[in-house]
Formats: structure tokens, C-alpha cells, sequence
């Protein structure tokens, strides 16, 4: 998960790494009062999780509260990248900024390890100066078990060749941002810039974080989730707890296993292009151990996307047993009308692995007018994509 700015620079604060006040305000009368409390000037900054705001206008300084409400007028609501800008930070306007650089902490899964990325030349041109000056950029190897103390750190900036008059300010903001890294389950921390202002100090005033979901079982999130960004049926499948992908076609895939589920799309997308080039219209993996209610979970977040046009279960009967999964597909389609769902759309179900042909009688028994039984996985692909096609 990418933060906002204006979440980093919370996450930021709460480990020490020095930062300047900001509030984060979605309407632009809001930032009067704040830019008063700032001592009457702000920044106006633009809260899209994309980079370079500064050059498409979306980080503007005010020299006033009126002003600070014109610039938030302008700045809301603009387009950045192709991301809509709902919010804006209004941030305490660093003094005199004398010099910009560039620190980050990231997770290097080439290697293996994790790596520190420095540069004097921080600032809006970072990308420039990585592409067409390699040498004015320093890459730093961290060790997972290690970390970066105050040692390592002071590695970093001699590698970077920060000024003297800095390193001490520097090393101290890198071993804040690694505790910011480690304790966050971080995959990304980024400063950029790094300002060095009239008076000496070091400020983070501009902060990039990306958290590895992976670790979102120990940590409190919920507030971080951009909602309104969130897909509705990918956000409905996360609070079933389904492993779901939404994704631009019109057949919708379930399969138990990740890759199942991956090969089935390939099929699938491979079967499309004899029958009107209709996709995939999801991912969906109900997992190993699916049960009725999985399966009934699984059936109404994918009849309920208004794109599909026919579903294909693609199951192979591992330690869950075929017999059970046609159970459960028999029990779920009930369960759905029984909720009051109406199932409209046509399903092909492919059964193999273990007791297959149980599984396939049940079906078969069971004669439901929707469902169509194919034993291969690429006659069922194709069957599917057929009547997509011809629903579309
Ligand atoms: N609080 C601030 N006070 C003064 N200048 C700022 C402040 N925040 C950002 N800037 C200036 O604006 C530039 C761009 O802002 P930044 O937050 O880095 O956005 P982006 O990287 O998306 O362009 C910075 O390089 C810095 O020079
Ligand atoms: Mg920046």
C-alpha cells in the first residue's frame, strides 16, 4: 500500500524524522485558519500518490491566508497524471532552503537484501541526475540482520559525500528513517527532498512510503486505506476475506489455487481471441480448502460485477476432494437464491483431480439450468469465452 504524503510525513513525525507541520484539508476554505496558525504563509501541497507535483503545479507557496485558499481553490480538483487531486496538505513553509537532497530506504528484492539510495542532488531533477549521472547517486547495500546505526549511516553519507557541515544532521535523519522502515514493514521509504535550510537543519519535506501488506496482520491500517480509490468489488471480496483481483474482461474466473487461477486466465484470454476478444474478468482464487460458503462468497462478488457475462469454476480436487467443491457449488447457487440473488449468468465448471467423477455427478444430478459441465480445462475455457461472447 502507497501513502499519501501527508501520512508519510505522520508516520515520519511519530519516528523522530524531523518534518514540518501539515495538515491534510479537502476543501479550500480550511486552509485560511491553518495558514493563520502557521504564522499567516503555507504551502499548498497537492495529496495524489504519483511524483513530480512540484512540476505540474500542484506544490504552491502562499504568502497569505487568502492566498493560501486561492491556491487550494486552484489545486483542488486538478488533474495530475491522470490522478485527481481530492485532497491538499497545507505545510509549514520551510525557511530558506539552501541545498536539496535525496535519501531512501528500500527493499532490494534483486539482490536480496535491503539498500540504501543517496544523492546530494535531491530535489525535483532526481530521476534526471540517476539516469545521466549514475556516479552522483549512492547505492548502499543494508544488511536485514544489521540495519543502519549510527555507523552505517555515516557509510551512506560518505558514500553520497554529503557536506561535512551535514553529516552529523544526516546520519541522525537516516537512523530515524530506518526505524521508520523496520517498525512500518515498510518496502519503500523516500525523502525527497532532504532541505538543508539557512539556519543548518535538515527537514524532510517531502516523504514517500510504501507499507508490504503482507505485514498488515500486526499493524493498525485502517486509517491509512484510500477508500475512495478503492475498487467496490475488490473492496467487498477483501471483507469476505477472498483472494480477488478485478480485472477488464467479461468472464469470471474461480479456481482453487493461485496457479490455477493464473494458467485459467491465460487460457481463457488464449480461448477469447476465437470468440470477439472477450478477457478475463477477474482473479479469483477460493483457495485450497473451499467450502460451500467460499464458494457462495466467491460466486456473488463475480455475478454481482456487471462486466460478466459467464463464470468458469475451474477446480482440481486436491485435499479438498471434487465431490465436496460440487457440493459446494450445488449448495452455493442455492444459497444465493436463498439470499434472493438472482443468478442470470451462465456457468461452465470444470472438475478434476481427486474423485472427479463423483464431483462431475453431482452436477450432473444436481441439473441446474445454469450450469454446463466441460472436463477439460480447455474445452471449459472455451465454452465459457463462446457464450461471453454471445451475451456481450
Ligand atoms: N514545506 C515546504 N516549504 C518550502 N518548500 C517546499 C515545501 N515542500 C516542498 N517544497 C518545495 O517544492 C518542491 C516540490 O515539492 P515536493 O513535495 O518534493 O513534491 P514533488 O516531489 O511531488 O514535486 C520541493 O523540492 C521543495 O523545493
Ligand atoms: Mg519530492
Amino acid at each position: 500500500m502507497d501513502l499519501f504524503e501527508y501520512q508519510a510525513r505522520d508516520l515520519f513525525a511519530k519516528h523522530d524524522v524531523p518534518v514540518l507541520a501539515g495538515e491534510v484539508i479537502d476543501t479550500p476554505e480550511a486552509a485560511r485558519e491553518i495558514t493563520e496558525r502557521l504564522g499567516g504563509k503555507s504551502v499548498v501541497k497537492a495529496q495524489v500518490k504519483v511524483g513530480g507535483r512540484g512540476k505540474a503545479g500542484g506544490v504552491k507557496l502562499a504568502a497569505s491566508a487568502d492566498e493560501a485558499v486561492a491556491r487550494a481553490t486552484d489545486i483542488l480538483g486538478m488533474d495530475i497524471k491522470g490522478h485527481t487531486v481530492h485532497k491538499v496538505m497545507i505545510a509549514e513553509t520551510a525557511p530558506e532552503i539552501v541545498e536539496e537532497y535525496y535519501v531512501s530506504f528500500l527493499l532490494d528484492r534483486a539482490n536480496r537484501t535491503f539498500l540504501s539510495i543517496a544523492s546530494v542532488e535531491g530535489g525535483m531533477e532526481i530521476e534526471e541526475v540517476a539516469a545521466t549521472r549514475p556516479e552522483a547517486v549512492a547505492k548502499t547495500p543494508i544488511d536485514a540482520i544489521d540495519g543502519v546505526d549510527e555507523a552505517k549511516a555515516r557509510e551512506i553519507v560518505e558514500a553520497a559525500k554529503f557536506p561535512a557541515e551535514v553529516a552529523d544532521k544526516v546520519v541522525n535523519v537516516l537512523v530515524k528513517l530506518w526505524d521508520t522502515f523496520i517498525k512500518s514493514d515498510a518496502l519503500l521509504v523516500e525523502v525527497n527532498p532532504l532541505a538543508k535550510v539557512a539556519s543548518g537543519e535538515v527537514l524532510a519535506l517531502d516523504g514517500k512510503v510504501s507499507l508490504d501488506d503482507n505485514a498488515e496482520f500486526r499493524h493498525d491500517w485502517d486509517e491509512l486505506h484510500d477508500k475512495a480509490a478503492a475498487n467496490p468489488l475488490e473492496a467487498a471480496a477483501k471483507e469476505k476475506n477472498l483472494n480477488y483481483v478485478k480485472l477488464d474482461g467479461e468472464v469470471g474466473i474461480i479456481g482453487n489455487g493461485a496457479g490455477l487461477v493464473m494458467s485459467t486466465l491465460d487460457v481463457v484470454a488464449y480461448a477469447g481471441e476465437k470468440h470477439g476478444n472477450v478477457k478475463p474478468a477477474n482473479f479469483l482464487d477460493i483457495g485450497g480448502g473451499a467450502s460451500a460458503q467460499v464458494m457462495a462468497n466467491g460466486l456473488e462478488i463475480i455475478l454481482g460485477d456487471p462486466d460478466v457475462k459467464s463464470v468458469f469454476v475451474n477446480v482440481f480436487g486436491g485435499i479438498t476432494a471434487c465431490d465436496e467443491v460440487a457440493n459446494g457449488i450445488v449448495q452455493a447457487l442455492k444459497l444465493l437464491e436463498d439470499r434472493g440473488e438472482k443468478v442470470e449468468k451462465p456457468l461452465v465448471v470444470r472438475l478434476d483431480g481427486n474423485n472427479a467423477e463423483l464431483g462431475r455427478k453431482i452436477l450432473t444430478d444436481a441439473n441446474h439450468p445454469l450450469v454446463q459441465r466441460v472436463d477439460t480445462m480447455d474445452g471449459a475455457a472455451d465454452k465459457a469465452a463462446e457464450l461471453a461472447h454471445a451475451a456481450k
